[in-house]
């Protein structure tokens, strides 16, 4: 098989790629001169369409649809990139601004003029210190050098771009908590619709995309739609970053056609190149955090928008994948997967504020030997009762709690039990009444079905 060419990651290694000059050398900003002085705005939106380039931010919505949404009428729009990645065991937007800034602008002019947008709003994590003065340094360079401000290319299109630093929440990724966050308010989700592309940013129609999604816009300009359509999957066309963490022994971002599967992410030569030495894989959770967890028997599930499905996952998510090593203890791994969300809640919605908090104290209750069986089918039940998926909440942030907390109860329900039947007789009575009886009370049971299980 020939080997695969980066596409996003094609510009990492060439010295000082982060440069205008250098960009440009390598045939940079020319889509970008291409697509403002020879396109008008919509074509450039069905170009995109037809690509079938999807939202590589988690959700997997197809962008040029996402464009298309917004109200032709309207006088002001904006466009937010997505560079929060606070998605667990997710960095490949970091190597991309830190590897090379230039794309992503370059793809942020197009997108922007697609968009008719007067103003593009970078959203950063605060974390990232290296990549936003990396990114500001590039940005700098196209304003004196005239891609960003007024009269672009020479045409009447104008148009600024804003770095914004966010204050670290997890929450402030979910697009409409970025905007409020943006607006200088606490980064609480709103309520939808409406949608941002009728009311967003400043309450004016507004996109939102991902930076890896909007650094494949100026490639599919080049190099065209059925390029584009001929790597990866059916319904997942593109290139796309992977990263791995875990005990692997090459840990990292790589880029691959979509639908690669999770076992050569791993263990393929080009990619993880297998566990360290006396490690073996227990599970691996493929998408971030959100999507769920994957058995060792299950790696053979292809990464990309379908497949997942099959494995009982969210979805593709950031294609961040965390590997769990034989030997981690799957009571503390839950119990760190339910601090998280639970800490994470912003606390606007009672399921998802009391429902992560609930399922922490009982995994942690499970994690400290005082778990019962009953406490696994509590925590499914507990799963079921919280999401924007069964109209329960504002944003997706409980979906994305109950996937992978729910995946590694039902999936490692054997090992849990095990657990929980060869703790000392006693212990439970004895954890209850003597450690810190506030992290180890009883739950409140939440519904009929639970109570008859307890
Ligand atoms: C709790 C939560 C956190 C999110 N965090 C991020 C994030 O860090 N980066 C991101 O691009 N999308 C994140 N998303 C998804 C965004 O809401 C949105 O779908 C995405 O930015 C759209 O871009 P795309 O269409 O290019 O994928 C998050 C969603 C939720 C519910
Ligand atoms: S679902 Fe959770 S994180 Fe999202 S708005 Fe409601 S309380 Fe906040």
């Amino acid at each position: 098989m020939a080997k695969y060419e980066p596409v996003l990651l094609k510009n990492v290694g060439v010295p000082d790629i982060r440069k205008l000059d250098v960009y440009r050398s390598r045939g940079g900003y020319a889509s970008a001169k291409k697509v403002l002085t020879e396109w008008t705005p919509d074509q450039a939106v069905e170009i995109i369409k037809s690509s079938g380039l999807r939202g590589r931010g988690g959700a997997g919505f197809p962008c040029g649809m996402k464009w298309s949404f917004l109200p032709p009428d309207r006088k002001i729009t904006y466009l937010c990139v997505n560079a929060d990645e606070s998605e667990p065991g997710t960095f490949c937007n970091r190597v991309l601004m830190e590897e090379d800034p230039h794309q992503l602008l370059e793809g942020i002019l197009i997108a922007g003029f697609a968009t008719r947008s007067t103003a593009a709003y970078i959203y950063m994590r605060v974390e990232f210190h290296e990549q936003f003065h990396i990114l500001q340094k590039a940005l700098d360079e196209a304003y004196a050098a005239g891609l960003f401000g007024k009269k672009l290319f020479g045409t009447d299109y104008n148009l600024e771009c804003y770095i914004h630093r966010g204050a670290g929440a997890y929450v402030c990724g979910e697009e409409t908590g970025l905007i409020e966050s943006l607006e200088g308010k606490r980064g609480w989700p709103r309520i939808k619709p409406p949608f941002p592309a009728i009311e967003g940013l400043f309450r004016r129609p507004t996109v939102v995309n991902n930076v890896e999604t909007i650094c494949c816009v100026p490639h599919i300009v080049e190099r065209g739609v059925e390029w584009f359509k001929s790597i990866g999957t059916e319904n997942s066309a593109g290139p796309k970053l992977y990263t791995v963490s875990g005990p692997v022994k090459r840990p990292g971002c790589f880029e691959a056609p979509l639908g690669l599967s999770c076992r050569d992410l791993i263990f393929g030569d080009d990619y993880g190149q297998g566990m360290l030495e006396g490690k073996k894989v227990k599970g691996c959770i493929p998408g971030g955090l959100s999507v769920g967890v994957l058995t060792e028997k299950e790696l053979d599930c292809k990464l990309d928008f379908d497949d997942v499905r099959k494995y009982g996952l969210l979805g593709l998510g950031t294609a961040g994948a965390i590997v769990i090593p034989h030997d981690a203890d799957i009571r503390h791994v839950l119990a760190n997967i339910t601090r998280f969300y639970s800490h994470e809640s912003c606390g606007q919605c009672t399921q998802c504020r009391e429902g992560t908090n609930w399922l922490y104290k009982i995994a942690k209750r499970i994690a400290a030997g005082a778990g019962r069986v009953a406490d696994l089918d509590l925590i499914v039940e507990v799963t079921k009762n919280m999401g924007m998926m069964g109209g329960l909440s504002i944003c997706g942030l409980p979906d994305g709690a109950a996937f992978p907390i729910r995946t590694i109860v039902e999936k490692f329900r054997d090992e849990f039990e095990d657990h929980i039947r060869r703790q000392e007789p006693g212990r439970v009575e004895y954890m209850i009444k003597h450690v810190n009886p506030a992290a180890y009370e009883l739950p409140i049971l939440g519904s009929r079905s639970v109570q008859a299980a307890v």
